[in-house]
């Protein structure tokens, strides 16, 4: 238990606390990613948002709910040097810290699993996970989540020594390191989601987790009626079964067709290989959802920050 009037005289002394001994339950360390830049843009972003969690810590307490004492504290929202919840949710973009209190006081936020119905709880976002009804909001200031529509022609490392234009190009050269989630070929386009949140990132690309991803190809047509349960049923390739979750034709274009396919599968060219089993060859292949995330209008070439929705459905999608 940590008396209030001792959490008011922490302002500048919970930067040493969290230097040295940052507290509350801890994440296991992500695998190291392979490093890609940010866009100046992000950059900028990436540090405003750490900029102003940092000064909400710094700041005094103004706003202990009446009645906040001691004696309602536990373990898990008395964190020394914590930030109060509600400036957590609204630095992580829930909405106004009005609204954030509103939603602690209806009982809707949880730090490690407990529900916290007060103002003036005090929690480490670094290292305590929080919650909004069940959805898990990203807390940290530290990590960042893009969405790049990678266009044809740019390969999904961040070098290459035959010199052909990589994801680095579109990102810039900055000092922040993401993991890219996956890959696409060569001469696909759309969605790649990028994040220095390693945890994320491994359990989006694991097979286990079946995050399921949606394409839109071009193919040689006509498409026959049955074909979409071909698809689903599962196809024969040489490396196994493969089947597809959804799928429809969008238009028939006379020879060719436009078909959008839904699958978890992960494998190396999987859509062009069973498209090409079923004798629909694809001359052209644009991936647009990554489980909850869309393209939508990104123009290709260019990145986005996901919203808090966007990543906290991330993270639901894969258990975390
Ligand atoms: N399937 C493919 O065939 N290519 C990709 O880039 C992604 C999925």
């Amino acid at each position: 238990m940590t008396p209030a009037g001792s959490n008011r005289r922490r302002a500048g002394q919970g930067r040493a606390d969290r230097q040295n001994t940052p507290a509350g339950p801890r994440r296991a360390p992500a695998p190291a990613p392979a490093p890609v830049g940010l866009s100046a843009a992000d950059l900028a972003w990436a540090r405003a948002a750490a900029a102003s969690l940092s000064s909400a810590r710094l700041d005094d307490d103004d706003d202990w709910a009446a009645g906040d004492s001691a004696g309602d504290r536990d373990s898990l929202t008395d964190v020394p040097g914590g930030v109060r919840l509600q400036k957590v949710l609204a630095g992580a973009g829930v909405g106004s810290r009005r609204y954030c209190e509103e939603l602690i006081g209806a009982g809707r936020v949880d730090v490690d699993g407990e529900i916290v119905r007060r103002f003036g709880a005090r929690v480490d976002p670094q290292h305590q996970i929080i919650r909004v009804d069940g959805k898990r909001i990203p807390a940290r200031e530290d990590l960042v989540y893009v969405a790049l529509n990678k266009p044809a022609g740019v390969l999904t490392t961040m070098s290459d020594s035959r010199g052909r234009p990589t994801m680095a190009d579109l990102l810039g050269d900055t000092a922040e390191r993401l993991f890219h989630v996956g890959r696409l070929d060569y001469d696909t386009e759309g969605l790649m989601l990028l994040t220095n949140d390693g945890e994320l990132a491994h359990r989006l690309a694991h097979p286990r987790f079946g995050v399921p991803k949606t394409y839109l190809a071009e193919v040689s047509g006509p498409v026959p009626r049955d074909l979409g349960r071909q698809l689903i049923t599962g196809i024969e390739l040489e490396d196994g079964v493969a089947s597809a979750d959804r799928f429809r034709v969008v238009e028939r274009l006379g020879a060719r067709a436009l078909v959008e396919i839904t699958l978890h599968e992960g494998r190396k060219h999987i859509v062009k290989r069973m498209l090409a089993a079923v004798g629909h060859p694809v001359s052209r292949l644009v991936r647009t959802q990554v489980g909850p995330v869309a393209l939508g209008s990104l123009r290709p070439g260019t990145t986005r920050r996901l919203s808090t929705k966007e990543v906290g459905e991330l993270y639901a999608a894969v258990g975390l």
